[in-house]
């Protein structure tokens, strides 16, 4: 039979076509061994939530009871809105069915949700922020989902998952959706950071980037100045360093899901220190800080609380907060000289003192 010449564009965008999620999570074990097959799965899960999540949301302004508040305050002492209970009932629905997972835990649920038939074979906690971002919800702008997944230690037989309260390294994969124009699914099993864009025609998430390195430094720093003054002085130091030289800009969503997606992509850093009323600052370890970590460290950028690696951080408990500095290796590391300059100068103050 005679050669036939094809088009390549057309080849290479038909193998794209055929990256989907679940395979690609194979692809990068390239195994297809019990716990290859149950991450394609579990992932595969949390497509399916992201995709129903996302339906919801492109919807909502359209739909009798999908947007506004629920009237209820959640463990954080934070307003619940309608989108946010729907996508934790999403996850829990979806896991339900999944058999791998006996226990999520998430910001909206004081304690973990046990799903009991799954228990005797379900090794993986899933640990999630259903909406990230919510006060962006009833506008229309963007927000995210972010997620972590945990292999369960021991039985868990008195229910309290202290097996959770360990550091970042413990997580086996970990990402987000972030519901913008597209919505885009980023993960990490510990092999590189890859995004997947969903494209609604095929109902599938389809590979976008593979290996997403983030540049050693950028432009932008991402931060909430209006707390400026209840932050501490070594914060306020590092903000007038970027007023005073040229090179920075200024970027801030309002969901940290968004405000993470374009520093992974452009650089740069996005901050949340402690203020004078919340020194640990707002952001919880699990579900939000240690994710965002993990994808950070295998982009070959930094996470830190400013004084410590963000990954070894041990949570006190499940809905422990930490101040969060992430981004690039440069700027991470800049923010932190200016906290170690003041801790520094107040070691010698108590030393002169004394
Ligand atoms: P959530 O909607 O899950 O409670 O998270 C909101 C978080 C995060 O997305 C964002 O970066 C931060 O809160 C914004 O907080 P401020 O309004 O204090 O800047
Ligand atoms: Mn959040
Ligand atoms: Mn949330």
């Amino acid at each position: 039979m005679a050669d036939v010449e094809r088009p390549l564009v057309e080849e290479h965008s038909l193998d794209r076509d055929c990256t989907t999620l679940s395979r690609h999570v194979l692809q990068q074990l390239q195994s297809f061994s019990a716990e290859a097959q149950d991450l394609s799965a579990l992932m595969n899960r949390i497509a399916l939530a992201a995709k129903l999540i996302s339906r919801r949301l492109s919807r909502a302004g359209l739909m009798e009871g999908a947007l506004g508040f629920t009237g209820n305050i959640n463990v954080q002492g934070e307003s619940v809105k309608k989108m946010d209970i729907y996508a934790n009932d999403v996850f829990i629905s979806v896991f339900k069915q999944s058999g791998l997972v006996c226990r999520l835990a998430s910001e909206e649920m004081e304690k973990p949700y046990y799903i009991p038939e799954n228990c005797p074979i379900g090794r993986y906690t899933l640990i999630y922020d259903p909406i990230d971002g919510s006060s962006n919800i009833d506008i229309n702008l963007n927000i995210g989902s972010i997620f972590s997944i945990r292999r369960q230690e021991g039985d868990d037989i008195d229910g309290n998952a202290l097996d959770l309260l360990q550091d970042g390294h413990k997580q086996l994969a970990a990402g987000y959706v972030l519901y913008g124009p597209s919505t885009m699914l980023v993960y990490s099993i510990g092999t590189g950071v890859h995004s997947f864009t969903l494209d609604p025609s095929l109902g599938e998430f389809i590979l976008s980037n593979e290996n997403i390195q983030i540049p050693e430094h950028g432009p932008v720093y991402s931060v909430n100045e209006g707390n400026f003054w209840q932050w501490d002085e070594s914060i306020r130091d590092y903000i007038r360093y970027v007023h005073r030289h040229e090179g920075y800009t200024a970027r801030y969503s309002g969901a940290l899901v968004g405000d993470f997606h374009r520093i992974l992509s452009q650089g740069g850093v996005f901050l949340y220190p402690g203020t004078l009323k919340k020194p640990e600052g707002k952001l919880r370890l699990l579900y939000e800080s240690a994710p965002l970590a993990f994808l950070m460290a295998q982009a070959g950028g930094k996470a830190s609380t400013g004084t410590q690696n963000l990954l070894d951080v041990v949570p006190d408990a499940l809905h422990t907060r930490t101040p969060l500095i992430i981004g690039s290796k440069e700027d991470v590391s800049l923010v932190e000289s200016f906290i170690q300059e003041r801790a520094r100068e107040s070691q010698e103050v108590v030393t002169v003192r004394s």
